[in-house]
């Protein structure tokens, strides 16, 4: 019985086992569209997302992930009051539509007036009686008055205003029309429901790209343990987009009816994992999760298949979930083991939707890891979270389990060479990107997953792809880690 196992032995394939054979093309790379879905009702414009780990996403990696067009999962070793904060930090960096509006009463002194437009900053302050908008009160206003009297003697009366449903590109056409900063939002009985400004349309134009929510916030989700329902139903709350259930091992019973239940108690998508086979697929799917994340042991600071000697390799564990995920319309995210472009390339050509990352985004000036220097050169600290520092600095639950106090570490901690700001390296990540999508003469990720051909490679054919029998004397922002240690 034993020796017949041996005999039903899969191979399984990783990245530097495997090219892309090139094909056919009549596309340039750089009208490749790079667009994609993270989960079921998440399309984003780059295909990349930034991992829920200590050390890589934050709010201020998720703000940059957005803008530019990607996006991040912040992640779980903090309170669940903290990561609520958090999602209302990046969800209030780009309000396009002001919801909870700061207005005064028509009977406000001018001086109190004054004082609250220089505190809070505001430009233009809605005048409100009884709810309902009566006028606006702007810094011109205010200049040309004395210090006593009311406002409802000097506020502008006949203020622009536009339907509470109105469309940003209407909202932006009537406030260069009139010349006006502000555009307050009324209802059919002239209730104040929000402010939209100039100034907010402008940041949103430089951030074409931005993945955005249906009021034009950046887009933002975290982590959750797979029990932690309670922070699932605030994060919900506090504007999230996604939560992502994070555990080290999806397939499992208790974890699978957890999701049935953490279904039943939110609307926002569900992205649940890590798995690493079909049968993994099925069962997270029928529970009703919008997104599977892939990968058991390949990341870079990971020691699961080390210490626990189970895994799948990557590009393999991506293709077997994504035959199940593809007919039920779930897209799959490939995470860990990335390093460089071409296997994001890879990755999208074994079924991936999108790539997660977590060492190729750590040495970024966005990530929350410190800044370390070695001999003159900058790195920025990364740990697992299955590390020893992390599971103890967040009494994590997804690594390090057995009952007991003490841990069993699955991951390592160190430091990744500093690599500049994000908005560079998704520069580079999605020209690297195209420029496969343009060998293959494929238009979009789906074609791609469509096109691809896997040819496997020897360890002679691994070492001609990377550059050889030179001493590199200047790498390229995209080839880093030639020579980094
Ligand atoms: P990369 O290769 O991008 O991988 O650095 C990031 C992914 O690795 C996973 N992760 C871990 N896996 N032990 C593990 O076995 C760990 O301590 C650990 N920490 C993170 C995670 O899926 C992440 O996105």
């Amino acid at each position: 019985m034993f020796k017949e196992k041996f005999k039903a032995v899969n191979d399984g394939y990783t990245f530097d086992d495997v090219l892309l054979k090139p094909l056919k093309s009549s596309i340039e790379p750089k009208n490749a569209d790079v667009s994609s879905y993270f989960s079921k009702h998440i399309k984003i414009n780059i295909p990349v997302i930034s991992s829920p780990m200590d050390t890589v996403t934050e709010d201020k990696m998720a703000i940059a992930m957005a803008r530019y067009g990607a996006l991040g999962v912040l992640h779980r070793n903090m309170s669940a009051n903290e990561q609520v904060e958090m999602v209302k930090k990046v969800k209030k960096e780009e309000s396009i539509i002001i919801r909870d509006v700061f207005s005064i009463d028509p009977e406000t002194p001018i001086n109190v007036a004054r004082t609250i437009m220089l505190t809070k900053n505001i430009a233009g302050l809605p005048v409100v009686e009884s709810g309902r908008l009566i006028g606006i009160l702007t810094k011109r206003d205010l200049e040309f008055s004395e210090s006593n009297g009311k406002i409802k003697d000097i506020m502008t009366k006949d203020v622009i205003t536009a339907d509470v449903n109105v469309s940003i590109e209407d909202a932006k056409y009537i406030l260069y029309k009139n010349r006006v900063e502000k555009l307050p939002l009324v209802d059919k009985n002239g209730k104040l429901m929000g402010l939209i400004t100039a100034k907010d349309i402008k940041t949103r134009e430089k951030f074409p790209n931005a993945t955005r929510d249906k009021e034009g916030q950046l887009m933002v989700g975290a982590a959750i343990g797979a029990y932690d329902l309670d922070r699932a139903i605030n994060l919900e709350k506090a504007g999230s987009d996604f939560v992502v259930v994070d555990t080290a091992h999806a397939h499992n019973e208790n974890v699978l009816s957890s999701l049935k239940k953490i279904r039943k108690n939110i609307d926002i998508d569900i992205i649940a994992g890590n798995i690493a086979t079909a049968e993994a697929a099925e069962d997270l799917i029928s529970m009703g999760v919008d997104g599977l994340r892939v990968g058991i042991g390949p990341g870079s600071i990971c020691t699961t298949r080390i210490v626990a000697g189970v895994g799948v390799p990557q590009l393999t564990a991506i293709s077997d979930v994504a035959d199940v995920a593809r007919g039920n319309n779930i897209p799959v995210i490939a995470d860990g083991g990335i390093r460089y472009s071409g296997d994001m390339v890879k990755a999208f050509a074994a079924g991936a939707s999108t790539v997660m990352l977590g060492s190729l985004l750590a040495g970024t000036e966005e990530s929350p890891g410190t800044e370390i220097i070695i001999n003159g050169r900058k790195y920025k600290s990364y740990r697992g979270m299955g590390s020893l520092g992390a599971i103890i600095a967040g009494k994590s639950d997804r690594y390090g389990k057995l009952g007991t106090d003490e841990f069993i570490a699955e991951g390592v901690e160190g430091s990744v060479p500093y690599r500049g700001r994000v908005s560079e390296n998704l520069f580079q990540f999605v020209g690297g990107i195209k420029t496969g999508m343009g060998y293959l003469g494929a238009t979009k990720i789906d074609d791609l997953k469509e096109k691809a051909i896997f040819i496997k490679i020897s360890n002679n054919g691994l070492k001609e792809s990377h550059p050889h029998d030179i001493r590199i004397v200047s790498e390229p922002p995209n080839y880093q880690n030639s020579n980094i240690y």
